[in-house]
């Protein structure tokens, strides 16, 4: 009788976990734990390079840090919405339309139509019109350590065709962008669940990383407590995130790169694209200064590198016997920025070198096509994937500022406690 009682008791907790774990329920959610942040585990799709984060019934969302929306192809259990055109929610929604694609117009007459937007791909930079729809997030709340319970984070997403997928990881449904707009998930995570509207990143080379949205008290407190800040600039037009950089250096010679020429464009942040792109008046006498600092003979008696064919679209490329390693990865003059505030910047040979082929190792760094040098309208340098993996990133909308912190060699962003605590 105690084991068929058991039997029921177990059943009726296998139905009740798989039933919170659909989002259409509207019955029975767990109680929202307002006020803690969301907690979502990073990963990196090894095929595109991209990082996502679970949403729900087993889908991901590709994250874009420079990405103005939430989109998914939304399905049954999300719930279609009434937002009039001229809504302020609307105007949200496209307030930054992506190159290339319409930017919405009401239209005249007197019977106001319902909001389309036009989410769009990344990668691909395609577009697709879409209504807006109520749909869920499930995550964990976090205490900064561990997860605390699970929560259901209500947002709205734009609906677009399952085409827009196309080059998006394989088991994503859409895409979660972090940018500086109304309607990016750490805006809509800080009005839903009452918390700041901040995130914290720590992207992984290998997996999982992990995501904060909303603050709270930050991961690691005995190495993030003394993380430096930069201010964190936007830009009108672009939901993009940039920083101020007034410098760069290659070890401690400074690249004949002038403030000016950083300043036109600025420095952008981007997760969509694996390596940094350059501006011709920046890529030049980067690689120039690069390609003379590993020509010379290092001073502690370490091989000279030997420079190989290149491998496109890079230039620099070298027989990885005659580069030495270390625990920030191939044994390469370091590259700095130094940043307003005052702070630098360093990136090690793991954050710019890439293996192309077994024995070849290049330099990550890749020159913007079709942009002149000095043109503005293109952002100087974009920092990639490969420059902000293995860092903390705290990304303060609230006080406009970026922390950024990267990680002792011994620790990674896959340090993350994932188990939630009793
Ligand atoms: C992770 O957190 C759990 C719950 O607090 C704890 O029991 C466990 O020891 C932690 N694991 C590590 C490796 O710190």
């Amino acid at each position: 009788m105690a084991r068929l009682l058991l039997l029921v008791l177990a059943a009726s907790l296998v139905a009740l976990a798989s039933c919170q774990r659909l989002p259409v329920l509207a019955k029975g959610l767990p109680v929202l734990a307002k006020g803690l942040p969301v907690l979502a585990p990073v990963t990196k799709d090894p095929a595109t390079s991209l990082y996502t984060i679970p949403f729900h019934q087993g889908a991901s969302l590709v994250l874009d840090i420079a990405g103005p929306l939430v989109w998914s192809t939304c399905q049954r259990g999300d719930l279609p919405t009434d937002i009039p055109c001229s809504s302020p929610t609307c105007l949200l929604a496209n307030a930054y339309p992506a190159p290339g694609c319409p930017a919405p117009s009401c239209g005249s007459g007197s019977h106001d139509k319902q909001c389309t937007t036009y989410p769009s791909n990344p990668v691909t930079g395609a577009c697709a019109a879409g209504s807006l729809a109520r749909t869920t997030l499930i995550a964990d709340t976090t205490d900064g350590n561990n997860p605390v319970s699970q929560v259901y984070v209500r947002i709205l997403a734009a609906c677009a065709p399952r085409k827009l997928l196309a080059s998006l990881p394989r088991g994503s449904m859409g895409v979660a962008g972090l940018g500086g707009s109304g309607l990016a998930l750490p805006a809509q995570v800080a009005s839903t669940q009452k918390v700041a509207n901040k995130f914290l990143l720590c992207l992984p080379s290998g997996g999982p990383g992990v995501a904060i949205f909303g603050g709270g008290p930050l991961p690691w407190p005995q190495l993030t407590q003394s993380m430096p800040y930069t201010p964190l600039v936007t830009k009108g037009g672009s939901p993009a995130h940039y920083i101020s950089v007034k410098a760069i250096q290659l070890e401690d010679t400074r690249v004949s790169v002038s403030e000016r020429v950083l300043a036109t464009g600025g420095v952008m942040l981007s997760t969509r694209l694996p390596y940094a792109l350059l501006r011709h008046d920046v890529y030049r006498p980067l690689v120039d200064a690069f390609t003379k600092a590993l020509a010379a003979q290092p001073a502690n008696g370490a091989p000279v590198a030997r420079a190989v064919k290149p491998v496109a679209p890079f230039e620099l490329c070298y027989d990885t016997k005659s580069l030495g390693n270390n625990p920030g990865g191939y044994w390469v003059p370091n590259v700095g920025m130094t940043l307003d505030g005052g702070s630098d910047w360093w990136m090690t040979g793991k954050n710019f070198m890439v293996d192309v082929k077994p024995g070849t190792a290049c330099v990550a760094f890749v020159e913007m096509k079709g942009v002149e040098a000095g043109d503005g309208r293109a952002p100087a340098v974009i920092l990639g994937g490969a420059q902000l993996e293995e860092l903390v990133l705290d990304f303060d909308m609230e006080k406009k500022r970026l922390g950024f912190l990267r990680l002792p060699h011994y620790m990674d962003c896959s340090r993350f406690n994932f188990t939630r605590s009793a």
